[in-house]
């Protein structure tokens, strides 16, 4: 008797624990694409060891907050801490990438910010059209997160992916078709015709075709899809990857196109709002 009383009373208290970590309100960013989009920044190779490792090296702009959440593999919310793919795109070392710098600088506007990792590095874009494995795990991720979160709101995708796609000429060719294809069933099946997308136009590719891809990166015709462009980040020595530093640029570039949408840049929190409301009258 003593035993299932001691059973109740923790079952009710570890769901009231539950019920107050769950954020009523937050503000859902999608963070989809290859490695680039997981993160690369710090990965180095240890000869020595024969092994990729990432240096472990966490810059400012890339510090956890208690109110940037990440969803985990398992569907739950917890506070972000990079690396944000680790548990996602598990066969690669995963580093910096552009979501943390991301958040940090948008957080402010938001009660919460709750990022949803969903990048495999080496994908192609023929691996992420409705019915494949990738599209339908970031669908399934996406509605996911705004269940788990008591009544969230889509607020971007984040987007970069292309360097696989460099490799083969038909791949290149078919680029922009396929990129439209994909941002517009993801758009259908989120509900959300006019989600802003913000992708990156690649600084790297694995093969020849480069140019062709990020020509249709750049032109995509779709409304409320921005383009941020990555070439001339510095690269680490795989001449492949952007580094931790370039992944902060990157984030920060990436913010800068999500802010010049209109109405993304409504303040949310009754903080910042009043923070305006001061600056009005001072
Ligand atoms: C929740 O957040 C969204 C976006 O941040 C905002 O538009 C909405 O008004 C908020 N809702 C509530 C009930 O606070
Ligand atoms: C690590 O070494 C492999 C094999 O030489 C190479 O392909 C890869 O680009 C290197 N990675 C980095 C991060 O330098
Ligand atoms: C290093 O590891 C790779 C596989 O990860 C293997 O193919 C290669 O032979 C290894 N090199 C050495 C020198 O052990
Ligand atoms: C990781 O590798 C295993 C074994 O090759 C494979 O079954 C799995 O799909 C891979 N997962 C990802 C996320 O790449």
């Amino acid at each position: 008797m003593i035993f299932f009383l001691f059973i109740m009373m923790f079952g009710l208290s570890s769901l009231q624990i539950q019920s107050q970590t769950i954020p009523r309100n937050i503000s859902i960013f999608i963070l989809a694409g290859q490695s680039n989009m997981a993160g690369r920044g710090g990965v180095y190779n240890d000869t020595a060891k024969n092994i990729t490792v990432w240096d472990g090296v966490i810059p400012r702009e890339c510090r956890s907050n208690p109110s940037i959440l990440r969803l985990t593999a398992k569907l739950e919310w917890e506070e972000a801490n990079e690396p944000l793919h680790a548990d996602i795109d598990v066969n690669k070392t995963n580093g910096v990438g552009p979501g943390m710098p991301f958040a940090n600088r948008v957080v402010n506007r938001f009660g919460y910010v709750g990022l949803v990792p969903c990048s495999i590095g080496g994908t192609k874009l023929s691996q992420w059209q409705k019915g494949e494995f990738l599209y339908e795990e970031t669908v399934r991720r996406a509605k996911a997160a705004m269940l788990a979160s008591g009544g969230g709101s889509y607020e971007a995708v984040l987007w970069y992916q292309g360097e696989s796609d460099t490799v083969d000429m038909v791949d290149a060719s078919v680029y922009k078709n396929r990129l439209v294809q994909f941002f517009s069933d993801l758009r259908n099946d989120l509900q959300h015709p006019n989600l802003p997308i913000i992708q990156v136009a690649l600084a790297t590719g694995a093969g020849p075709y480069l140019d062709a891809v990020r020509k249709a990166q750049l032109e995509t015709g779709l409304e409320n899809v921005h383009c941020v462009d990555a070439k001339g980040l510095p690269l680490e020595p795989d001449g492949l990857h952007l580094t931790t530093s370039s992944q902060v640029r990157l984030g920060e570039m990436m913010v800068d196109a999500f802010l010049a949408i209109p109405n993304s840049a409504e303040l949310h929190s009754g903080f910042s709002v009043l923070v305006l409301f001061c600056l009005f009258f001072l």
